[in-house]
């Protein structure tokens, strides 16, 4: 049996070594420090000269869409010599818009093709076959043009007549956020089919799905369950009580908004934006009982303190480091691992994020609790974090082709990586050094379950700024009693 061991083991070494030894010939290397690769995982840098590449996705064809911001949609066909030998084939112009700047999806048929300006979602017909967008139209209008400029999309698969719609503040610390009404820093979403004729969306006619979320620019729905979960780059240049807390704080946020299903448990919740910002680092002033993942009131809140913050919003499902700007999340198909981008601090003296990481999922949910400060580890990494972000890449789109290799952008550097796992063993996230967290001892907090997730009801003494918390209640009782999930007027 050893013996039977022992040969599987030389034959696997033997066939692992002819795979590494089998060279690519067309292997491009970066200008700057080649990314360190976490244990289980290779990366091939397989794309460049690119301008601002931000979302992507694959076809039906195995082509890549790029929206390349300030550009369009470029379609690109891929040379495959499979595993991370992969090159550039034919490159169109499939939309030549150069008010697209981050936002893309395709319908399940792959047939109708959806992407973003500032103000505006548009749709085409695609023809995958001839790489050509036709018939363009109008859908959503009426999105801020001021502040936070990407408007993410995204189309659900367990209600496929549903587009997502992710618009952020207009502000670093946006008022305008505790007024439901204003439609900013908010996740809306919109039945398709109900668009017929001529009609256009105005953004405020969406069903709000979550709200009091100052910029969620990567937005998924986990593949299983159909849940939605979004990931938040939350405020810069924070105080409390007169002191500058914001190297380690707020922290960036993941938040889950229910399903699309009609079970609205926590769908239309506030997760507290602009008053209440959730903790990463726990040395800030009077930071009483409260650790990682609490929510608490800064200098610019106003009508919240830390207890109204508890009493009356949803807290993050999980939180990062301050600062590292995620801004794509993509499940793996059977829903065990979600990868975000990380695309990197700019108010922060030691730059952090600048990586693409992984968090555990199991039955639709990630397996830290709300307090953990490791729950995202690495796996593409840049060498020397104080390089950048002159010297480094940025990651910003994901996209899985049909063969489960993970492909991402990096815009500042106009390219594309490709990432595998080298094993089918294991769970997929490499041991975690501590790698993710800049910060010492004294933050392990206990399980979850902090906050109240049922903010429209507590009976707490609401301020007027956030009377439109009761709407949701209203809102809600109203679209379940009609049966209906959508009030199109
Ligand atoms: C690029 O286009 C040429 C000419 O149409 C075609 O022969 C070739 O197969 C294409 N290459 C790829 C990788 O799509
Ligand atoms: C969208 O609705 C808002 C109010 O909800 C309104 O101020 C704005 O003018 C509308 N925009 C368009 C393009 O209709
Ligand atoms: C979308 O609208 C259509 C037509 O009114 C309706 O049949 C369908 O159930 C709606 N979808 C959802 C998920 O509510
Ligand atoms: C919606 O989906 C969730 C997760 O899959 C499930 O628990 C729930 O029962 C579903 N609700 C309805 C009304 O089908
Ligand atoms: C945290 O402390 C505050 C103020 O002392 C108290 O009101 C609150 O109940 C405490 N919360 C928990 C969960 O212990
Ligand atoms: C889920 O898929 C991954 C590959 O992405 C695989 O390694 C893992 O074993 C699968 N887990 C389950 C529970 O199916």
């Amino acid at each position: 049996m050893a013996n039977l061991i022992r040969r599987f083991t030389i034959v696997a070494l033997l066939l692992a070594l002819g795979a590494d030894a089998q060279s690519c010939s067309r292997s491009m290397s970066p200008s700057y420090p080649a990314p360190v690769v976490a244990e289980g995982y290779a990366a091939q840098l397989i794309i460049s000269g690119l301008t601002k590449p931000r979302s992507i996705l694959f076809d039906t064809k195995g082509a890549l869409l790029v929206v390349e911001s300030g550009v369009g949609i470029t379609h690109i066909t891929l040379q495959d010599d499979g595993n991370t030998c992969i090159g550039m084939g034919n490159t169109t112009t499939l939309v030549d818009n150069k008010e697209l700047n981050h936002g893309i999806d395709l319908s399940q048929d792959g047939k109708t093709l959806y992407a973003s300006t500032e103000s505006e979602v548009f749709s085409w017909t695609y023809d995958p076959v001839a790489a050509t967008a036709s018939n363009p139209r109008t859908l959503i209008n009426g999105m801020s043009t001021s502040g936070h400029s990407t408007r993410t999309l995204l189309l659900s698969k367990k209600q496929p007549d549903i587009l997502l719609v992710s618009q952020g503040s207009a502000a670093n610390i946006d008022p305008q956020a505790t007024d439901m009404r204003t439609g900013i820093s908010q996740i809306r979403s919109f039945n398709l089919t109900e668009l017929k004729g001529k009609r256009i969306y105005n953004y405020t006619d969406g069903t709000v799905l979550g709200w009091g979320l100052r910029n969620s620019v990567g937005v998924a729905e986990e593949p299983i369950t159909g849940g939605i979960f979004s990931v938040e780059n939350s405020a810069d240049q924070v105080t409390r009580k007169g002191v500058d807390i914001h190297e380690n704080n707020p922290g960036e946020e993941m938040n889950f908004h229910g399903f699309l299903n009609g079970t609205m448990t926590i769908q239309s919740a506030n997760h507290g934006y602009p008053g209440c910002l959730a903790v990463w680092g726990t040395d800030i002033p009077d930071v009483g009982n409260m650790t990682v993942g609490w929510q608490f009131s800064h200098d610019a809140s106003s009508d919240v303190n830390d207890d109204l913050c508890m009493l009356m919003f949803t807290p993050p499902r999980l939180t990062f480091q301050a600062h590292t700007a995620p801004l794509d999340i993509k499940f793996n198909p059977n829903g065990t691992l979600a990868y975000v981008s990380f695309h990197g601090s700019w108010n922060r003296d030691d730059p952090a994020g600048y990586m693409l990481s992984v968090i555990a999922f199991a039955n639709g949910e990630p397996t830290e609790p709300r307090t953990s400060i490791t729950a995202a580890v690495p796996i593409l990494s840049n060498q020397d974090p104080s390089a950048c972000p002159g010297n480094c890449f940025r990651p910003v789109g994901l996209a899985f082709d049909s063969q489960e290799r993970l492909f991402m952008t990096s815009d500042s550097t106009g390219e594309i990586y490709v990432v595998v796992r080298t094993s089918a063993d294991g769970s997929g996230v490499p041991s975690n050094n501590g790698g993710s967290s800049d910060q010492g001892g004294g933050n392990n907090g206990g399980g979850g379950g902090i906050g109240n997730e049922n903010a429209a009801t507590t009976g707490a003494v609401v301020p007027r700024s956030y009377e439109s918390l009761l709407l949701v209640g209203v809102t809600l009782t109203l679209s379940l009693v009609g049966g209906a999930f959508f009030a199109v007027g």
